[in-house]
């Protein structure tokens, strides 16, 4: 029998190798392939076409106590073969920070960003998010299709992070291309060389804003950031330049694609859409959902095991890869009833989704992407009450990269009529 025989008999290999690939239709619906996967193979071994050793955890309770597990690193200078296989040398620098590490590197690290994302420095900014809204929104036009993703989804959260950091506007579409070059991942010669290329352009580009703000200071985090470590030495170059990249990526992409997943979810539940628009105040609770039915962050990041371990009767050997497949324990029936429906008025479910993670390495800016989610839903369907997808659910494209980081759309076309 051939591998590909032997799949289709096993519904269990067949949801392994589509987890590992990323094939098309899982993309547009992984959820029945996890499903398949808790059920069956909670924790299975992958294999990925990077070719290291992962395995992947499906189930909630598994999930939720991996993401915290000391004995589950982050660290991945540690496991620096694997790590130079999946990403190069070229990435080794931008990643000196505290989501690639353990405490108590990572404590200090978070600590030092922490201090200086305050919830103060993020209300402040709500003003100043509304006029990014507004003015992007000004820009669509109500008569034709607009793809909502470049129109809106990503350059919302972009201006919102740089305006936080302190990248100035003029220099703001640049770091956006260098940024989304290194995003894309690859594993052909030709995307390892583009993406080294746009690694070291970033990582001068920050040396080279780091000099000016020392040299002129503002009221933006990255001042803060250069007075602390002046003062406290308590932060080296490279971890100033590596938490910059951090805060850019992670404070980016993830609201960008939730932005879409919401209005995609929204207009394909015009149930759910009339109740929020109604009562406003089923805003929070709606996005705390949809984080959790259909999330951003499809996967946590690559950790990897410093010891043998075995979950759910499954042996993790020292040195794999482990993946945390967050929107599949967000799906779990042991954890919420009836999973595969979306309710906006659900109950609990802010504190128990693991959509921003948990334990150390909780996200760190899930208010301000609370408040940037609430500020763009809000003034979107305000703005436009009669917006419809311009495409049928059927000619949905997600996004298909081999080892999901992300769950979003390539695009999202939309008409947006206001009356
Ligand atoms: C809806 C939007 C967002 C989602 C769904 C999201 C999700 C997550 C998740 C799941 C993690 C944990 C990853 C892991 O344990 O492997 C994380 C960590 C992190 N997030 Fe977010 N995030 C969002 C927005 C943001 C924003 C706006 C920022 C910054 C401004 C941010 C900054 C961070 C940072 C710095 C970490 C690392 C924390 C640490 O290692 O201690 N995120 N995020």
């Amino acid at each position: 029998m051939t591998q590909l025989e032997q799949e289709i008999q096993d519904p269990t290999s067949l949801a392994v190798a589509a987890a590992s690939r990323g094939c098309p239709v899982y993309r547009a619906d992984p959820y029945p392939v996890y499903r398949q996967l808790r059920e069956t193979a909670p924790v299975s071994r992958l294999t990925p076409p990077h070719g290291v050793e992962t395995y992947l955890i499906t189930r909630y309770e598994d999930a939720k106590a991996a993401l915290a597990d000391p004995r589950i690193s982050k660290d991945m200078y540690a496991a620096i073969d694997a790590y130079h296989t999946i990403f190069g040398d070229s990435s080794i620098a931008l990643d000196d920070n505290m989501l690639f590490s353990d405490p108590p590197k990572h404590t200090r690290l978070r600590r030092i960003v922490n201090r200086a994302f305050t919830p103060r420095r993020i209300e402040v900014l709500r003003p100043r998010i509304q006029e990014i809204t507004d003015t992007l929104l000004d820009n669509c036009a109500a008569d034709e299709v607009v793809d909502l993703l470049p129109a809106f989804a990503f350059p919302l959260p972009l201006k919102v992070i740089c305006e936080l950091i302190g990248v100035p506007e003029e220099e703001r579409d640049d770091v956006q291309e260098w940024c989304s070059v290194v995003a894309r991942t690859g594993f052909s010669k030709g995307d390892k060389d583009r993406l080294a290329d746009a690694e070291s352009t970033l990582h001068r580009y920050f040396q080279e804003l780091i000099a000016r703000k020392r040299k002129n200071a503002s009221d933006d985090l990255l001042s803060d950031l250069i007075r602390t470590q002046d003062e406290q030495g308590s932060l080296t170059d490279g971890e100033l330049v590596s938490t910059l990249w951090i805060l850019l990526f992670a404070g980016h992409k993830t609201t960008a694609y939730l932005i879409g997943n919401a209005v995609y979810n929204l207009l394909t539940h015009r149930d759910q859409l009339q109740r929020i628009t109604t009562s406003p105040e089923l805003l929070p609770n709606a996005i705390e959902e949809i984080i959790r039915f259909d999330g951003s962050v499809e996967n946590a990041t690559f950790r990897h095991a410093l010891e043998d371990i075995t979950i759910a009767g499954t042996l993790i050997p020292k040195g794999s890869l482990v993946q945390i497949a967050i929107t599949s324990a967000n799906r779990d029936p042991e954890r919420f009833e009836a999973p595969d429906d979306f309710d906006v008025t659900r109950q609990g479910v802010q504190s128990n989704h693991l959509g921003f993670g948990t334990g150390p390495h909780y996200c760190l800016g899930a208010p301000l992407a609370r408040m940037e989610m609430q500020l763009a839903l809000t003034s979107l369907f305000d703005r436009f009450p009669r917006i419809d997808l311009a495409e049928s659910p059927k000619e949905t494209e997600w996004l298909t990269v081999p080892f999901p980081a992300f769950r979003g759309l390539k695009r999202l076309p939309v008409t947006l009529n206001a009356h």
